[in-house]
């Protein structure tokens, strides 16, 4: 007999589409606001509406496209979005601060479903230690920063920061506030991951009860304990009807609650949660390779749902179960996360016609110039490669758009080694017209390409983690090589100490001295797009989230 904690949650019929739901929890998606803000993460304006397109083919319901105040690319990031995402809100983050609102409301003007997300913390150590407020001070605040936001839109979200750490009662107060002056959605974000399951219910229901439930309530959830999901979870127990996520569950420090994890969650336990989103759960595992392509952030091998292994089995007693029927051991169906294996759609004779049509099906809508750059990549991949599938195109061309016009372009790449000769490489990088040419020795050969690489971009970093792993299978599977790069800092105990830096990078190449070219090259670009936006932008007062 089947153990259920709700009927019919175990066995063929789980996730059963046709069991009744209460609820429809909307997916809040904070990818490339809280996402972005993981260490090392710095996505361009390109790859930002790329992910932005995925998230509308994966159904969120609100894409949090980005914090415009915190610099001009950013404001720049936020509008691109909000022109080509028209099916999601588009949401544009803010403190409760006048110029803040504004400067959000100018970069969501062209979006067809534009939301102002206004936040300010409340808990007792945020309001003395960072901004230096009494909480009559942070009232006032929110009330005069959610009427002014809703003059400029309809739909308007509210967050008390660190609102775990904070007292009940003023939560009260100011989220009462906040639905007065117009705020259309309150969320409740536990922005240290201090929080446990059922304290976190228990919040949210005194103030579901406290303050209105006519309101939608929403949750954010951090993973410092482990417990975002599980939070979630008990959010959406207590009430909550939009949760904030982030694919991959990147996010500030340990992350945030992870996308993919929360969907398939109340998917599969549909009958037990009465709840379940509007997810289109079969591009999850295709929105995964693509922000962990372009963020540089690997996805763990047994991460829940998208890690290589989450649907893989290795006891043989488990293989054998799985052989006779699949439901012993896996309780979601990988076909229903879009894992059904790679397709083979082009190879060595396929022409730019085939390539076009492969990447339009796939939904990428690239320019002249980056099409021809992708078509290029293709060609000399399809030398090396017999069969070239979908992911291997995702992978090649995810990989071209990751490259600005200001950055270094990796043109060619030379190498020699072996037992008897010292390993060197050569390579050859263009920066707009300009080729730099530069060669190095090393340990081995990637080690003699990362620092010819190195001295051609005139960057001062130390390599700090490297790590290889293949995109598909196969002897001719593409080398997927992640690099972290750290500029040195000063240790950042004195004043004026420069502080440490750090960028991910990521290169696919069928060689994977190639591919960790390409990686440190990506990182690299990174670290002087890091440098420099932090250099010239006005700088965001520490009460940035
Ligand atoms: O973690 C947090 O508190 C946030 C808010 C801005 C919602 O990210
Ligand atoms: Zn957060």
């Amino acid at each position: 007999m089947a153990v259920t904690s709700g009927e019919g949650d175990v066995g063929p019929g789980f996730g059963d589409a046709r069991v009744k739901i209460d609820a429809r929890v909307k997916i809040f998606d904070t990818t490339l606001r809280d996402g972005e803000q993981s260490p090392g993460i710095s996505l361009n304006l390109r790859e930002k509406v790329e992910i932005a397109e995925q998230l509308t083919r994966l159904r969120v319901d609100v894409i949090e496209a980005g914090f415009p105040i915190a610099s001009q690319g950013e404001t720049e990031a936020v509008q691109a979005i909000a022109k080509v995402v028209t099916g999601p809100v588009v949401a544009g983050l803010a403190r409760c601060d006048p110029r803040d609102i504004d400067r959000a409301a100018e970069a969501l003007a062209v979006a067809a479903r534009p939301r102002i997300h206004t936040f300010i913390a409340t808990s007792e150590i945020h309001m003395k230690a960072k901004l230096k407020l009494t909480p009559a001070q942070v009232l006032t605040a929110v009330k005069e920063s959610c009427e002014r936001a809703r003059r400029h839109v309809d739909d308007v979200e509210f967050s008390c920061e660190d609102a775990t750490r904070s007292d009940p009662e003023f939560l009260v107060e100011v989220f009462g506030a906040a639905a007065r002056a117009g705020a259309t959605t309150l969320n409740l974000p536990d922005t240290v991951g201090y929080s446990l399951p059922e304290e976190f219910a228990a919040l949210l229901t005194y103030l579901r009860s406290e303050v209105s439930r006519e309101v939608i309530w929403s949750v954010h959830t951090h993973d410092d304990l482990g417990l975002a999901v599980a939070n979630a979870m008990a959010g959406i127990s207590a009430g909550a009807r939009q949760v904030e996520v982030a694919v991959n569950g990147i996010g500030e420090r340990a992350g945030n609650c992870s996308l993919e994890e929360i969907v398939m969650a109340l998917r599969t336990r549909r009958s037990a949660s009465r709840s379940d989103t509007a997810v289109a759960t079969k591009e999850i595992a295709r929105t995964s390779r693509l922000v962990s392509m372009l963020t540089g952030y690997p996805v763990p091998p047994n991460k829940a749902i998208v890690g290589a292994n989450a649907f893989a089995h290795e006891a043989g007693i488990h293989q054998h179960g799985v052989m006779m029927d699949r439901t012993t051991y896996e309780i979601m169906d990988p076909v229903d996360v879009g894992l059904e294996g790679s397709r083979i759609v082009l190879g060595k004779h396929s022409g730019r016609h085939a390539f076009v049509k492969a990447l339009e099906d796939l939904g990428f809508s690239l320019n002249q110039e980056e099409m021809a750059r992708a078509f290029a990549r293709f060609k000399g991949m399809a030398d090396r490669k017999i069969r070239i599938t979908d992911v291997d195109l995702e992978a090649i061309v995810v990989d071209e758009l990751s490259s600005d016009e200001d950055d270094y372009e990796l043109v060619s790449i030379q190498v020699a080694g072996g037992t008897h000769l010292s390993p060197t490489a050569t390579v050859r990088l263009r920066r707009g017209d300009e080729v730099i040419d530069e060669s190095a020795i090393g340990d081995g050969m990637i080690d003699a390409a990362c620092g010819a690489i190195q001295r051609a971009a005139g960057i001062d970093a130390r390599l700090e983690s490297f790590t290889v792993s293949s995109v598909t299978g196969g002897i001719d599977a593409l080398g997927d090589v992640t690099i972290v790069l750290a500029t040195q800092g000063g240790g950042g105990t004195h004043a004026g100490d420069r502080p440490e830096r750090r960028a991910t990078g990521r290169g696919v190449s069928t060689d994977v001295v190639e591919a960790s070219a390409r990686a440190y090259l990506s990182a690299a670009n990174r670290l002087i797009r890091i440098t420099t936006s932090i250099a010239s932008s006005p700088s965001v007062p520490p009460s940035s989230p």
